[in-house]
């Protein structure tokens, strides 16, 4: 039986349909490419933004006919949208077979079976933050992890390790706190059993996820574990040679994890730190807690503990009430952070959050649009100013596999364009050969511009003996307290 999965959102979506196909998998399924094909489709779904949950629906829209010329193909939503549509989502579309929010993952694979066998539709979610007691919610979120799998990742090397599901930030624009549920820190002895798991798989680097992955705590009776706890036992791990994490909170930055980011070789000196606006107008409205400067002074410490630290952020333009002076002061402070990348993304206003309830969505989507725009300009002209002094460098970078450009021309033969990233999560492409796929190997850089670094392979390749000498990479000193 052949099934087709389409991913849309941020890496948890990315992990939750690994293990989904995985299961899935383990009842007979073979993946497919093509969804004409499929017995079985699934869309994993995001409500972060209103556009990514219109790509669904019309995506659902167009299987209408092919639904009704099969009616025996199975139908699914799964993910964010599922939770929190629900029943809507048979409204609007009445030949969807199966609703499965992210907390109930691990029943798909028996609800399809269910669905096969007895026809009918399925629906599948956890309780919304206001239906029980703490512990009611917490536990009708499941952590969805059960064994890897490594022939469903892009590349079997690379993996993502969940260590925390849910939010309990509640920033006023956010859907996450309601979709993905209150914040649980996984045990972190489940935690290492999956890294050397993987490890034992051949897997050389994780990404531990969580929506607040700095605000990991976890205590299973004889001692207490913090992200930095949890960060050293990870690098003792044979076969393991890089760690990163995603997505950290500001507030949440302490100095015992900077330290262990310094001082740790195989974590990235990187840190995804969004901070959303510059203005401390908006960022009381959307509840971030904390404010520009004390923002600045994080970033300024993350700086001074961790020479060479690659800051990337995230940046919310039209907020509700975001005037010029505001949107301006967000400008400064993309000028001022010089972050290595920056995501900017459009206010979109989200059912059930309290920034709907609370405040109107006044900024016209012209003036979003161009200040997207703006901002995008200056942070590219950043980028690229920041990936000038590799130039001449020598970096490892991990080989993911073929660029695009090979990809898209179909590139057959031994010797291809590939693309690999650097420990400080920068993209090089280069030419080499396709077994090098899975290595680390030392490129020197020759061009750069603000997303890629162009780089030719040197003659040795390298060993994991060789990335601690070639790993640090000096850049120039961070400009902070302008
Ligand atoms: N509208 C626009 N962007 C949003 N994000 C989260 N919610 C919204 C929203 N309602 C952005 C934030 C977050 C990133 C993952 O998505 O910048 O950091
Ligand atoms: Fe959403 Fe804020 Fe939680 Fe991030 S910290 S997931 S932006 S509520």
């Amino acid at each position: 039986m052949k099934l087709y999965i389409e991913t849309v959102g941020c890496q948890m979506n990315l992990l939750d349909s690994e293990l989904v196909v995985a299961s899935l998998r383990k009842d007979g399924y073979e993946l497919t490419a093509s969804i004409h094909d499929a017995d079985t489709i699934l869309f994993n779904t995001c409500s972060v933004r209103q556009h990514a949950e219109d790509k669904i629906y019309s995506a659902l829209g167009r299987l209408k006919d092919a639904k009704r010329q099969h009616p025996d193909k199975v139908i699914g939503v799964l993910g964010c949208m599922a939770q929190k549509d629900q029943g809507l989502i048979f409204r609007r579309a009445s030949y969807v077979d199966l609703v499965v929010g992210p907390g109930q993952l691990h029943q798909l694979p028996r609800l399809v079976r269910e669905i096969r066998k007895a026809g009918g539709q399925r629906m599948e979610v956890s309780l919304g933050r206001k239906e029980g007691s703490r512990e009611q919610i917490e536990r009708s979120h499941e952590s969805f992890d059960p064994l890897r799998d490594p022939a469903m990742r892009t590349t079997p090397f690379q993996a993502y390790v969940r260590i925390m599901i849910g939010c309990d930030k509640f920033c006023t624009y956010c859907i996450v706190p309601s979709v993905r549920g209150p914040e649980q820190s996984r045990p972190a002895a489940e935690i290492l059993a999956e890294a050397r798991q993987l490890a034992g798989e051949g897997c050389r680097e994780i990404t531990l996820l969580g929506q607040t992955v700095n605000s990991y705590r976890q205590s299973d009776g004889q001692r207490a574990w913090r992200l930095s706890d949890l960060l050293e036992s990870l690098h003792a791990i044979e076969g393991i040679d890089r760690i990163k994490f995603v997505t950290n909170f500001p507030k949440d930055m302490t100095d015992d994890l900077l330290a262990a980011v310094r001082d740790l070789p195989k974590v990235s000196k990187y840190l995804h730190l969004p901070v959303q606006s510059g203005s401390n107008a908006v960022l009381r409205r959307m509840k971030r807690g904390y404010t520009v400067e004390e923002y600045r002074n994080v970033l300024a410490r993350a700086r001074d503990w961790i020479p060479g630290a690659s800051v990337t952020s995230d940046f919310i333009v039209g907020f509700c009430g975001e005037t010029e002076g505001d949107f301006q002061q967000s400008m400064d402070l993309v000028r001022q952070s010089r972050f290595k990348n920056g995501f900017i993304f459009k206010y979109s206003q989200r059912p059930g959050t309290q920034g709907a309830k609370l405040y109107a969505d006044d900024v016209p989507d012209e003036v979003k649009r161009r200040r997207n725009n703006d901002m995008l300009q200056l942070q590219n002209q950043i980028s690229e100013q920041d990936n000038q002094p590799f130039l001449g460098r020598e970096v490892t970078v991990l080989v993911e596999g073929p660029s695009k450009t090979a990809e898209k021309q179909g590139d057959a033969g031994e010797r291809l364009q590939l693309i690999g990233r650097t420990h400080c999560d920068r993209i090089v492409v280069f030419t080499g050969n396709r077994r090098q796929i899975g290595q680390f190997l030392p490129i020197v850089i020759y061009d750069a511009n603000a997303h890629t670094l162009f780089g030719e392979m040197v003659a040795q390749p390298a060993g994991p003996e060789r990335i601690e000498r070639l790993q640090p990479v000096v850049m120039a000193p961070p400009s902070h307290g302008q």
